[in-house]
């Protein structure tokens, strides 16, 4: 159901990869929502086609450009508002990815160039983003930016290994630009920390499956499905939100602030018999 909440409003979407992509639904629901928009992801996911089914289903181009390139940001930013005819509302970072996750690195034994690489896709790639729009005034004023992020940037998950320093990095740029941007342009800067989802980025985890599970569990909202994911971020995209900044916004149904639950403290006390 639209209510026009980003009518007028124009944004870039990065990230969408497969239809289980929380970048995918942002896409979708935005589009639904009112707003315009160019969808941007690196060359090589384009190569894997689905995105060009978003793309014709909501009716944006496709500017591929690697989050880590500033030439190729500069690039996007340039010809996403030559597309527009005018400056940008709204930027979703959606982009992570790490090879010591990908090759089952344990903590203990990380391949340094893949750390620093995790580090430049997961995270710099957000500062790459601001630097760039920021030298092209490329926001309107009260523009939005959210990026996502993950618990682990505040607490310990096994396996989470490298993810974990990129997105305690990622809310860090966030809140730093955050500060920059509102000066300058009143745009602001979020980071929402989503429940565990099952898509590509995700399940290539090991262990994801008990991550998901226990945090099914413990939320007494059970987990925040994309759909869910992406509806707060249409809500921090709209004008209903224009004085949230520089913040970490959990989206995990509770799971945060949650010390025990009833059903893992029924699983535990068997466990005790
Ligand atoms: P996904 O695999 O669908 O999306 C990750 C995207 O990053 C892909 O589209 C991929 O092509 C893109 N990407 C990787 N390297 C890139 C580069 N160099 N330049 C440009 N794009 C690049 O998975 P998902 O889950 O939708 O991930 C989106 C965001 O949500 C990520 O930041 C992830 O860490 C975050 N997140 C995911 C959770 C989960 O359990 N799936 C939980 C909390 C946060």
């Amino acid at each position: 159901m639209s209510n026009n909440l980003l009518a007028g409003k124009v944004g870039i979407i990065s990230g969408a990869l497969n239809d289980k992509s929380i970048a995918w639904k942002v896409a979708q629901k935005a589009h639904e929502q009112g707003a315009r928009i160019v969808l941007t992801n690196a060359p090589l996911a384009m190569r894997m086609g689905e995105i060009k089914t978003l793309a014709a289903e909501i009716d944006a181009p496709i500017i591929p450009a690697d989050a880590t390139s500033v030439e190729e940001l500069d690039k996007l930013f340039t010809e996403a508002q030559g597309h527009f005819g005018g400056k940008i509302d709204f930027l979703l970072h959606s982009i992570g990815m790490s090879a010591n996750i990908r090759k089952g690195k344990s903590y203990g034994d990380l391949d340094y160039k893949f750390f620093q690489q995790t580090l430049d896709v997961s995270a710099l790639s957000l500062h790459k983003m601001l630097a760039v729009a920021e030298k092209q005034d490329a926001f309107n004023e009260w523009g939005s930016v959210v990026a996502l992020s993950y618990i682990a940037a505040q607490r310990a998950f096994l396996d989470y290994t490298d993810m974990a320093q990129a997105k305690a990095v990622l809310e860090s740029i966030a809140r730093s630009y955050g500060q920059r941007l509102g000066h300058q342009r009143k745009v602001r800067v979020n980071t929402v920390s989503q429940s565990p989802t099952k898509t590509t980025a995700g399940t290539g985890i090991a262990g994801f499956n008990a991550f998901y599970e226990y945090a099914q569990k413990m939320s007494p909202l059970g987990n925040a499905p994309a759909e869910s994911c992406a509806d707060y971020c249409i809500s921090l995209f709209s004008d209903l939100t224009r004085y949230v900044t520089m913040q970490n916004l959990m989206h995990d149904g509770g799971f945060s602030t949650t010390g025990i639950s009833q059903e893992m403290a029924d699983l535990m006390e068997k466990a005790g018999e």
